[in-house]
């Protein structure tokens, strides 16, 4: 039977492939996981409970409930500084699909989007699902996988539609900064180029850093399409709930998509992410407290292991790991880490070719599997040599 050619194009994920491995193995200590290992703060659970019980079991208008829509506008011209009107918000099924609907109502044959390399797996697949080309910008180790603007604007040719920004990134953990962020602006503009801006980690940012969104600078967010979510900010992935914020005339063709697929994001979900933005933030703060001493934790406790070296994340709940001097390559260690260790982590090269020499660690788990998990590697790792 022939499938459709842009499957081919799709590599299994390296995530995967771990996770398989570590299938029916006992005693795991798992760094694998890219999700919160919170339950939903109980308010939320509670405001889902009541919607079901007050009826909210119907289809949704397809780019979400107006009174949701209209929160959002509010928590993103109030707190991310996007001065946006509620008909420039759609509601999706988690940030993967806000991507997949932002990559395929822009895209055309050909047409070229830069993402970041290493960078999340998602990105490379959809563009390819859209029919577009993914071009890779390098980021490296000794920029502390900070972007370099030279080799940003390399990759700009005619063909290139837009730019794929992650800050905080997953699975570097790299806050881009302010001027970093105008830089691309400038560039987004001189280009006449779109940026699609994943924002998932807005609220895990470490050092009393405040979180910083490019469609907030003059110009951009005509050519901004901005993605938040709940997934990591309220422990909620399994609700499959996020949103985007961009100009009307997009958001008129990207309806045409949800009408035709999705239909909406789910009713209950909606009502829960609603009482999520408008009570009070003490869990977000909350989780953040826990990340942040886990962060302290697993930094201190990696870099004093011989051959290993973690600069600290400014963001997110990623530790990666250099891992340069074990001689090993990603994979072999990651390998070696689960057979020999039972720890749990994800080779660098399942975010690109630049994540070579690197493992990620997800410290979204708890301190005593750290301390352990810290304990085994070290043992693992003086086995080595
Ligand atoms: C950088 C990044 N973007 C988007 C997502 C998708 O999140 P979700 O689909 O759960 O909202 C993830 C999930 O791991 C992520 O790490």
């Amino acid at each position: 039977m022939e499938f459709n050619s842009n499957l081919k194009k799709i590599k299994p994920s390296g995530i995967r492939k771990l996770f398989d491995l570590a299938q029916g193995k006992k005693d795991l200590v798992s760094f694998g996981i890219g999700e919160p290992d919170f339950i939903t703060p109980t308010h939320i659970r509670e405001a889902a409970k009541k919607a079901m019980d007050e009826g909210y079991t119907h289809y949704t208008p397809n780019l979400g409930f107006p009174e949701f829509r209209e929160a959002l506008a509010i928590k993103l011209n109030q707190k991310n500084k996007i001065s946006v009107t509620p008909e420039e918000v759609v509601v999706t099924s988690g940030g993967t699909e806000a991507l997949f609907f932002s990559f395929y109502t822009l895209l055309n044959p050909g047409d070229e989007v830069i993402i970041p390399d290493p960078g999340f797996v998602t990105y490379e697949s959809q563009i390819y699902f859209a029919g577009g080309t993914p071009v890779n910008f390098t980021l490296r180790g000794e920029n502390n996988f900070h972007p370099d603007l030279e080799e940003l604007k390399n990759c700009v040719t005619s063909k290139t539609k837009a730019i794929l920004l992650n800050s905080p990134s997953n699975p570097t953990g790299a806050a881009f900064s302010e001027d970093e962020l105008s830089a691309i602006a400038q560039l987004a503009q001189e280009k006449n180029l779109i940026v699609i801006s994943d924002e998932l980690y807005e609220d895990i940012v470490y050092n009393g850093r405040e979180h910083f969104s490019i469609a907030s600078l003059p110009g951009m967010k005509e050519r901004t399409i901005s993605i938040f979510g709940f997934s990591k900010s309220y422990a909620m992935t399994g609700w499959r709930l996020a949103y985007l914020a961009a100009e009307a005339n997009l958001v008129k063709e990207m309806a045409k998509l949800l009408q035709n697929t999705a239909v909406c994001a789910n009713s209950v979900a909606q009502r829960a992410g609603l009482a999520a933005i408008q009570s009070s933030q003490d869990c977000v703060k909350e989780m953040f407290t826990a990340y942040n001493e886990r962060r302290n934790v697993l930094i201190k406790g990696l870099n004093e292991i011989k051959g290993l070296s973690c600069h600290a994340p400014e963001g997110t709940f990623y530790a990666f790991v250099n891992i340069k001097e074990t001689g090993m390559s990603a994979e072999e260690l990651s390998m070696y880490l689960l057979e020999e260790c039972k720890v749990v982590t994800v080779p660098g090269t399942a975010f690109g070719k630049q994540g070579e020499g690197y493992i990620r660690l997800s410290f979204a788990t708890s301190l005593e599997d750290i301390k352990e998990g810290i304990r085994r590697i070290k043992k693992g790792i003086e086995n080595i040599k």
